[in-house]
């Protein structure tokens, strides 16, 4: 397969105004393509709208103009299911305010999206995971016990 993991063409997000406020340009005019086993950094000024773009290139926040396709899908012709199960399978998401589950422990938060998938838990993955960012002697916290950079 040669086909491209992430097609954008001219995305654009203007955010809603809020009350008595001018609505906030945020994105204009993106084309990317990122192509299999491609690492790509997206970098720039605080509030320059990185995670605006990332919210965007994964269906989590629908951009005002242009198309993004993942996995040659549109991700605009998918309905909410559809995006969230594309996003399940093949998309990993650290969210800059982490929304990790805090009942869950740090191994069960990197277990979850193979849980809601039905699959069953690949022990042996889910450590050498944890492993592989120092964190072999964190599994069983929870993340209310994890400093931040864990
Ligand atoms: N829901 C919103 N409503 C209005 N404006 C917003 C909203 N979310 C973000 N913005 C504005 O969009 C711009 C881009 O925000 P974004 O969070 O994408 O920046 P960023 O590049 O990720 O910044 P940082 O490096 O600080 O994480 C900022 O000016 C921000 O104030
Ligand atoms: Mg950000």
């Amino acid at each position: 397969m040669n086909e491209h993991l992430l097609e954008i063409r001219n995305l654009g997000k203007v955010m809603p105004a809020a009350t008595n406020q001018a609505p906030v340009p945020v994105l204009r005019g993106i084309s990317l393509d990122v192509a299999r086993g491609e690492f790509v950094a997206i970098v720039g000024p605080s509030g320059s709208g990185k995670s605006t773009l990332l919210y965007c290139m994964s269906g989590l926040e629908p951009p005002t103009e242009g198309t993004v396709r993942m996995l040659g899908k549109d991700l605009a012709a998918l309905d909410r299911r559809a995006q969230a199960r594309l996003r399940r399978d093949h998309v990993g998401f650290i969210f800059q305010s982490y929304n990790l589950i805090p009942s869950l422990t740090a191994a069960e938060n990197v277990a979850l999206p193979a849980r809601l998938a039905r699959r069953k838990t690949d022990r042996a993955r889910v450590d050498s995971a944890l492993s592989a960012v120092g964190m072999s002697g964190q599994a069983r916290q929870k993340p209310g016990t994890l400093s931040g950079g864990q």
